[in-house]
């Protein structure tokens, strides 16, 4: 079996269902369910005993210890970690905890218990941990896209303690020989996407007639991957990748985020009209910008294309319109996960930025 951490967030919880939907391998799955920790995303996995669900911090290496030695995996897959921007912003320490203190005491867990297997069981271990291209910092208009040699230049909290928590890992690796693997990759959309990150936030809010707030003046550029194909990326780097190695995972995507804004709006004119007959995109409202907003990110993914044989499934256009239609035929995910903690955030996040 593989151990699995955030599991129950967005992409953890794409890459558990994945996973079955390919493979009988049981999956433990350790999350420690924060507000973008969702059980209600792996529903479809009740009662199924190949699913071990353990709510947990990765920061607790006794309880770590205690899985690992329970279950015996061959494979950790760390997803879990903050993972919004915007947060960070307003608050860094929890990003501080969990990305940079709670992975190094994962590894820490994951070394002792690794050191004490034998021969092929240790041989065949492998640590995936799942990063981000935000950790090399922002490209110019004509810069060349991120490759896996790119120098790290994080300029956001959230960022900066992803871009420490791959030290650690490297380190790990270099150091004590951990096999370890890591994946950088750029923005991920489509189902349980919490709606406080664009796509989403753009599609709820939409929906419920109000602002559709664009950062700044809209014309930064995000490299945009349907998260099936990050999840298969995963599976390939985990079954084929060499040990120590970083590959970087996007989808040839970029687009401004107004470009994307204005391709929501325009499947849902096409699958569910605004009652007054006009667009929504009259609900776009240019607001405030993020401070130390960066301006692109684009991945150049020819190492995992040419070492691992991996491509995307989905181009953008299929991908979003699969997207626009989930959130619609799960209107009920999207009233359950808008709690009170969320309208907080929302209230925090968008009241001080003047239209
Ligand atoms: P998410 O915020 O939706 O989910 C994170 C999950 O981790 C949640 O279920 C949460 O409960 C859990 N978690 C948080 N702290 C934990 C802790 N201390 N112990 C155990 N569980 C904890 O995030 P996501 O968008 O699914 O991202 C998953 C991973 O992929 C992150 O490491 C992120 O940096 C990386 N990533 C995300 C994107 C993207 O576009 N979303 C792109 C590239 C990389
Ligand atoms: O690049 C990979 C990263 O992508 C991941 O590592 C992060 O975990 C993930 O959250 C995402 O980060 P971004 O900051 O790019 O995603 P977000 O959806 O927050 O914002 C996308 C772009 O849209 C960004 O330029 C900011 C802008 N934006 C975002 C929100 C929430 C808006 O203009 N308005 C908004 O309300």
């Amino acid at each position: 079996m593989i151990l699995v951490t955030g599991g129950a967030g967005f992409i953890g919880s794409n890459f558990v269902l994945d996973w079955f939907a390919q493979s009988d391998e049981a999956v433990i799955n350790l999350d420690n369910l924060t507000y973008a920790g969702n059980l209600e995303n792996l529903a479809a996995l009740k009662g199924d005993p190949r699913h071990i669900f353990v709510q947990g911090d990765i920061g607790d290496a006794s309880v770590v210890a205690k899985l690992l030695a329970e279950y015996r995996p061959r494979a950790v897959v760390n997803f879990a970690a903050e993972s919004h921007v915007d947060r960070s912003i307003h608050g860094p320490e929890d990003f501080i905890q969990t990305n940079i203190v709670g992975t190094f005491h994962l590894l820490e867990a994951v070394r002792a218990y690794w050191s004490g297997l034998v021969d092929a069981e240790k041989s065949g271990f492998r640590f995936l941990h799942v990063s981000t291209d935000e950790v090399y910092g922002s490209l110019a208009k004509d810069e060349p896209a991120f490759s896996e040699t790119h120098r790290y230049e994080p300029n956001s909290p959230y960022s900066a303690s992803k871009a420490a928590s791959d030290h650690l890992v490297r380190a790990y690796h270099h150091t004590y020989g951990l096999p370890v693997l890591t994946t950088n990759c750029s923005n991920n959309y489509g189902p349980y996407h919490f709606p406080e990150k664009l796509i989403p936030l753009m599609i709820v809010n939409a929906l419920a007639g109000k602002p559709l707030p664009v950062y700044g003046d809209g014309q930064q550029i995000r490299d945009w991957l349907y998260v099936k194909d990050h999840c298969s990326a995963i599976r390939s780097v985990l079954e084929k990748g060499r040990l120590g190695e970083v590959y970087n995972v996007g989808g040839w995507n970029e687009k401004a985020n107004l470009d994307i804004v204005h391709t929501v709006c325009a499947l849902l004119d096409e699958l569910s009209s605004r009652v007054d007959g006009k667009s929504y995109r009259e609900q776009i409202a240019f607001v405030t910008d993020r401070p130390g907003h960066d301006r692109r990110y684009a991945i150049d993914a020819r190492k995992i294309e040419r070492e691992l044989g991996w491509k995307p499934a989905e181009t953008f256009e299929t991908g979003i319109r699969k997207t626009v239609r989930w959130y619609l035929e799960n209107q009920d995910w999207v009233s359950h996960v808008q709690s009170g903690d969320y309208r907080n955030w929302v209230e925090k996040n968008y009241a001080e930025r003047a239209r």
